[in-house]
């Protein structure tokens, strides 16, 4: 199991709910928190490994003694308020950053490993992260959220790359 990166087809792909915390998606977490862990990064989302489900991974703090790691399954956003600038980067975006404008405070839903309903009210990198990665699910990354030239910009410098390698 691996980072896809963009242009990877799944990423541009709506992850489907998750009927069953079973076996196999308890598997399927584990690696997922570790392949965050080892990138590292502070959240990614199942169809960043190529397995379109609704499942997301993160800790706001991954490089830091005391890891936190947090699991969402079938998130959804119930409320959001305000809005925040925010530099954001994705591991499947390799080599880029650009600023997104998101909600600044969010309340999202959902269910933990444990099959626990979980509502969890978030700001600032926090927020951010959870619409970051929810966005993952419906097959959207933060370069859709940003103006076509400057998209068009990276996907030059990814040609470039390409050609150097
Ligand atoms: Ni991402």
């Amino acid at each position: 199991m691996d980072i896809r990166t963009y242009p990877d087809p799944v990423l541009k792909a709506h992850a489907k709910p998750v009927e069953n915390i079973d076996g196999e998606l308890q598997g399927l977490i584990d690696r997922m928190l570790e392949i965050m862990y080892g990138a590292p990064g502070i959240g990614l989302a199942a169809n960043q490994v190529g397995v379109l489900k609704r499942v997301i991974v993160f800790d706001k703090s991954p490089r830091e003694e005391g890891r936190d790691p947090a699991v969402l399954i079938n998130p959804e956003i119930v409320v959001g308020e305000d809005t925040i600038r925010w530099e954001e980067a994705c591991l499947s975006v390799v080599d880029f950053s650009a600023e997104v404008v998101r909600r600044a405070q969010v309340t999202v839903r959902g269910f933990d490993r444990y099959e626990k309903p979980v509502d969890m009210e978030a700001e600032e990198l926090l927020a951010v992260c959870l619409q970051h990665e929810i966005d993952h699910l419906n097959g959207t990354l933060f370069i859709d959220h940003i103006s076509s030239l400057k998209r068009a910009l990276y996907k030059k410098k990814l040609k470039k790359r390409e050609k150097e390698t």
